[in-house]
């Protein structure tokens, strides 16, 4: 099948089990519900937790075992996106071609909406794992999420890019950022799916480097996008960056040697992909398409 087409039906499968999962609007505090529900439903690309799925199979692992994690890695992507738009934060009006969630429900409703979205993934993940047989897995899997999500990963990250604006920082801190605000939860959620199946040491080892290359990769083509896209197919606005300062890679090195730094990253992730056991084309493939894309 046409890569396209694949990781079409691949992401309408996330859309169903995120249906799944959301909370019922019912309740007092049901607007929190439409809150959460608002940005989770408003679309995105599904990336994370596609690369989830796929890193419990191509180590042999059954995919359904792997799917509250999924569930819950884009749920705490959203949460990550909500706050990241706040007038506190990046100050965005669109996403996901929307208002943003602060648009609609207020900045204090959007900080709960986040909130929200963070702690119902830890309540799903962790009820589907109290009283498995193996729930020692499952525990790993949470513990790598949680990482890639936390102070030592994607909030590590924002907070340094929140304190370079304004700023010339070096390539180095720069790469911190990037490798933390972004490739963190991508690497978290793959470690998550690779442990779920079970994989050896070496795969592990493997997908860990692919997953580190291809979110430092993808966080360097939406800097680019941020300049050069077009924002009614990106979903969100352009030139956010710009306005707020922002340390980015085309601000540091120009757009055309971050485009090659983009692509020998993508060259290094299928190389370590190819190594691991199982049938790496979906993989190498999406490796391709992170710098193909124009959302
Ligand atoms: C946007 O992520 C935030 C970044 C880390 C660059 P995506 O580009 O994956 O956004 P969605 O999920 O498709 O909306
Ligand atoms: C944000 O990076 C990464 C997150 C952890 C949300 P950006 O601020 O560049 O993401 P966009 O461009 O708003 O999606
Ligand atoms: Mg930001
Ligand atoms: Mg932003
Ligand atoms: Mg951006």
């Amino acid at each position: 099948m046409a890569f396209k087409e694949d990781l079409k039906i691949k992401s309408a499968y996330i859309e169903d089990l995120l249906k799944e999962y959301m909370p019922k609007e019912e309740g007092y505090q049901h607007t929190i519900f439409k809150a959460m529900n608002y940005s989770l439903s408003a679309g995105g690309k599904r990336l994370r937790p596609v690369l989830t799925l796929e890193a419990a199979k191509i180590v042999g692992g059954d995919q359904n075992d792997a799917i509250p994690f999924c569930v819950a890695i884009e749920m705490i992507h959203t949460y990550s996106l909500i706050h990241d738009d706040l007038p506190a934060m990046d100050n965005d009006d669109f996403r996901r071609g929307k208002p943003t969630n602060h648009k609609v429900f207020g900045d204090g409703m959007a900080t709960l909406a986040g909130d929200a979205l963070l702690n119902y993934a830890f309540e799903i993940m962790l009820k589907e794992s109290i009283g498995k047989s193996n729930s020692d897995i499952n525990l790993k899997a949470i513990y790598e999420i949680a990482r890639g999500a936390g102070i030592y990963g994607m909030i590590g990250g924002q907070v340094v890019d929140v304190e370079s604006e304004d700023k010339s920082i070096e390539k180095e801190k720069l790469d911190f950022i990037h490798m933390n605000k972004t490739a963190a939860m991508i690497v978290g959620g793959m470690r998550a799916g690779a442990i779920i199946g079970q994989a050896s040491e070496d795969d592990l080892q493997n997908i860990t480097k692919y997953a580190k290359n291809i979110g430092l990769a993808f966080q360097i083509i939406d800097d680019i996008l941020d300049i050069v896209g077009d924002a009614k197919i990106l979903g969100k606005p352009i030139g956010s960056d710009l306005e707020n300062h922002k340390s980015t890679y085309p601000a540091l090195i120009g757009l055309d040697e971050s485009r090659k730094v983009a692509r020998d990253l993508i060259e290094e992730a299928k190389d370590s992909i190819r190594k691991v056991s199982g049938d790496s084309s979906f993989l190498e493939e999406l490796a391709e398409y992170i710098i193909s894309r124009d959302h």
